[in-house]
């Protein structure tokens, strides 16, 4: 199948995520495009998709907001997947709480979503910007300051069983749409 595999990032982690997944996804036998989400210009000829933002103040970042409301209907009903990079759900209870609150429904809605999920990023205070440490200290969306999570708690194991996971639903998806 031919994926894109896009992602919108302020810091570069969420690129290094999919950049990662796509690599799973080349040696399961898939086509894979790993492209920035302010970059994409079109959508023509690819299978499925996936999609992952960064979380900034509660919120996808602009570019992936932006790329599902250029290329949402055009997706149509095709596969997609969706993940989401921040650190609430390194909280008590994040992941659920970010499930909840951080895939909001009036962008995914007219999506066909297979899955989502969270993963835990990266926050190296040493890298931000003076107005960022200001939104972190002001909209930081987590009922811990962020200071509190300082450094890269990304989980490659679990990102791994997520790209094995998006490679199973394709093929039951693949076979079920034979079986139509
Ligand atoms: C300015 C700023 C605001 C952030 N706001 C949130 C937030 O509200 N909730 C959260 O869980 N993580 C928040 N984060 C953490 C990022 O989502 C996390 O660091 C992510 O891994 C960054 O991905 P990137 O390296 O691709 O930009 C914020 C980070 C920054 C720099």
């Amino acid at each position: 199948m031919r994926i894109l595999l896009t992602y919108a990032t302020s810091h570069g982690s969420t690129a290094e995520i999919a950049e990662f997944i796509g690599d799973k996804l080349g040696k399961r036998g898939h086509n894979v495009s790993v492209e920035d989400a302010a970059l994409v210009m079109s959508i023509d000829g690819f299978d499925a998709f996936v999609i992952g933002s960064a979380i900034h103040s509660g919120e996808w970042l602009p570019e992936g907001i932006a790329f599902v409301e250029e290329f949402g209907d055009e997706i149509d009903d095709k596969p997609v997947f969706c993940f989401v990079t921040c650190i609430r759900v390194l909280e008590d209870k994040g992941y659920d709480w970010v499930l909840n609150n951080y895939m909001p429904p009036w962008l995914l809605e007219r999506l066909n979503l297979l899955d989502v999920t969270a993963f835990a990023g990266k926050l190296k205070f040493d890298d931000v910007s003076w107005e960022e440490e200001w939104t972190l200290a002001l909209k930081y969306d987590g009922s811990h300051p962020a200071i509190d999570f300082d450094g890269d708690f990304r989980q490659w194991d679990k990102i791994e069983a997520w790209a094995d996971s998006i490679a199973r639903q394709l093929k039951t998806h693949k076979k079920s749409k034979k079986d139509d």
